[in-house]
């Protein structure tokens, strides 16, 4: 459950307070609706804290959210055309009478629409008050002993490539056919379910030294669902130092033959990474139809078809699950943390409840390190572990096809509050992006999802509470980072999933936290009909840009229901 926006809005109304000069004529009101405010944040901390659920609290939730972020608009707007109007001097005072009456009305709205929130949140009050949540027991050790063990172990943040397991045999089988000249196969692909490891072995096929020494060039496109033939042919052109300014202005069919030509006269190693379908393949094909080359098409799929669609004489290599050794190696290595004293091992309690939560995954590498990413942040608290195997065994009890979505949810479920906003947000950059860390926390603090905190004589500047945020994600393999700065550790870049991101846009979607409008619904979002302005659109490398029609820019695109309304473009 997410009590973030309530929290927002209290800061917001507590900031605002002290900011304005006065909030003459609605200060009852406003004190009225924090006090409202303060009850519900409470209420849903416990409920959060033990995991209450029950469809009344969940859609209360979402109401509250709701009402939250309309009580800081209207505050906002108070503080913006009245409380700033009331400061200055004499010559002000002349102005201010002129404009007397305007105020005047524009008080009696506020006051009313404060007035009419916090009737609505009384009335959920009222309604949630019947569940004691107290008698379900509350959470002694809570955030603040997770944050000292995240502060404790900044120092040693991992790095998903350094924990790669297994893939040696997998390498051994599929490197001689890459480099087998004789034969007629000239499509490899890899496939298995979502979050088996295809990608990793591609990327470990592409960095293998006998590979690289075999093949002239090497070249590398994630193609993914929302295939377009152009981006796929020009990132290859441009791996392969062959794209030109011209190609880029050049017809698509051109560019297709351009690159057909370049593989058939070159030996050259062409990475297709996530081909979601035999469609995708044949709008891809005219520019991998050269027969008489000796260029190679490695590429990974979850569909099996697509191999003997692509090539008659292809090889298709099925990715197996780890085995339980590889898995609990895994685990481990994501789960505890490194050490400098030699042979740090956990306690046999600590090691049986590990085991057991590791056979759940079944040999899934996603499920196993996002697992091992939760018990990351709870390391070495045993009470923890404990509460985790319980969530573990409920969540994961059914269907074992369904394990990585299980674990994908218990993931989410599990992240403290102050995490849960920051997350979400990262379901308006569009899929397989870079995003870059710097961006990302100037956007989180500007939205008001991360501010500055006074703990004692402490604090800490907003920066460096984005900056842990991003760790603990990155901690909980959330998140993958792609660019560490050497020195510091930091993260430059990451990327996320697209199975974790699919999360992440289901539980914003559901929790109203953005609204994804597309051609199928743009006209039921009354922004969209007339001017949309796009007030981040500098991240994706526009200026400031308004535009009429969406549709020549982009699929769909993002808003985000926060402090300012954000528009981001897919
Ligand atoms: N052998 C492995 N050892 C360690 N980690 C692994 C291994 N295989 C996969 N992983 C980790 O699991 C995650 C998912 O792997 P990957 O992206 O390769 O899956 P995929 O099969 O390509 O999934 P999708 O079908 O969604 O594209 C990655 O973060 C990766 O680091
Ligand atoms: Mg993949």
């Amino acid at each position: 459950m997410d009590f973030s926006a309530v929290s927002s809005a209290l800061k917001t109304i507590g900031e605002l307070t002290q900011e304005v000069t006065s909030l003459w004529g609605v200060d009852e009101q406003v004190e009225g609706l924090a006090s409202e405010l303060r009850w519900m944040q409470s209420f849903l901390k416990v409920a959060d804290g033990i995991k209450v659920d029950n469809e009344l609290i969940r859609t209360s939730v979402v109401e509250i959210r709701e009402l939250a972020y309309d009580a800081e608009d209207v505050i906002e707007t108070f503080s913006l055309k009245v409380a700033s109007k009331r400061k200055g001097g004499f010559s002000n005072c002349i102005k201010r009478s002129a404009c007397f009456l305007k105020e005047g009305c524009l008080l009696h709205q506020i006051k009313s629409e404060i007035e009419k929130i916090t009737a609505k949140i009384k009335e959920l009050t009222r309604q949630l008050k019947t569940y004691d949540v107290s008698k379900f027991g509350v959470d002694g050790e809570g955030p603040s002993s997770s944050t000292e063990r995240r502060v404790s172990r900044r120092s040693y943040p991992h790095v998903m490539d350094d924990n790669i397991v297994g893939l040696g045999k997998d390498i051994k089988k599929l490197v001689p056919v890459l480099l087998d000249e004789q034969s007629e196969c000239r499509v490899i692909s890899i496939c298995g379910m979502g979050g088996l490891g295809k990608t990793t072995l591609a990327k470990k096929i592409y960095h293998e030294s006998q590979v690289v020494g075999h093949f002239k060039h090497l070249a590398w496109a994630y193609v993914s669902q929302n295939c377009q033939e152009r981006k796929v042919w020009e990132d290859i052109l441009s791996d392969l130092n062959i794209l030109s300014e011209a190609d880029k202005k050049m017809k698509v069919e051109k560019l297709s033959e351009k690159l057909s030509s370049f593989l058939e006269k070159n030996k050259c190693l062409v990475i297709l990474d996530d081909i979601w379908n035999t469609e995708v393949w044949d709008n891809l094909k005219p520019a991998f139809s050269a027969r008489e080359t000796k260029s190679k098409i490695l590429l990974t799929s979850r569909n099996k078809e697509i191999i003997s669609h692509a090539d008659k004489n292809g090889f298709l290599y099925e990715l197996q699950c780890l085995n339980y050794e590889q898995s609990w190696e895994l685990f481990q290595k994501i789960a505890i943390p490194p050490t400098n004293s030699p042979g740090y091992k956990i306690d046999a309690k600590m090691t049986e409840l590990g085991e057991d939560m590791v056979k759940h995954c079944a040999g899934l590498p996603l499920a196993i390190i996002i697992l091992g990413g939760i018990l990351a942040t709870k390391y070495p608290s045993l009470t923890e572990w404990l509460k985790v195997s319980a969530n573990v065994k409920s969540y994961l009890n059914n269907d074992k096809g369904e394990v990585l979505r299980d674990v994908l949810a218990l993931s989410y479920d599990d992240l403290p509050p102050y995490l849960r906003p920051c997350f979400l947000y990262l379901s308006h950059f569009p899929e397989d992006y870079e995003i870059p860390a710097d961006r990302l926390i100037q956007l989180w603090i500007a939205e008001g999802i991360v501010s500055s905190k006074q703990e004692g004589d402490e604090g800490q500047i907003a920066e460096d509470v984005a900056e842990g945020h991003l760790l603990e994600l990155a901690e909980r393999c959330m998140i993958q980072v792609r660019e560490r700065d050497i020195a510091t550790l930091k993260i430059r870049s990451f990327q996320m999933h697209d199975l974790m991101r699919d999360v992440c846009l289901s539980k914003g979607k559901q929790q109203k936290f953005l609204y994804i409008a597309d051609q199928s619904n743009a006209a039921s979002y009354p922004l969209l009909g007339g001017f949309v302005e796009f007030l981040h659109t500098n991240f994706f490398g526009y200026s400031a840009l308004k535009v009429r029609a969406f549709d020549h820019f982009c699929s769909s695109i993002s808003l985000y229901r926060g402090r300012k309304r954000t528009i981001f473009c897919h």
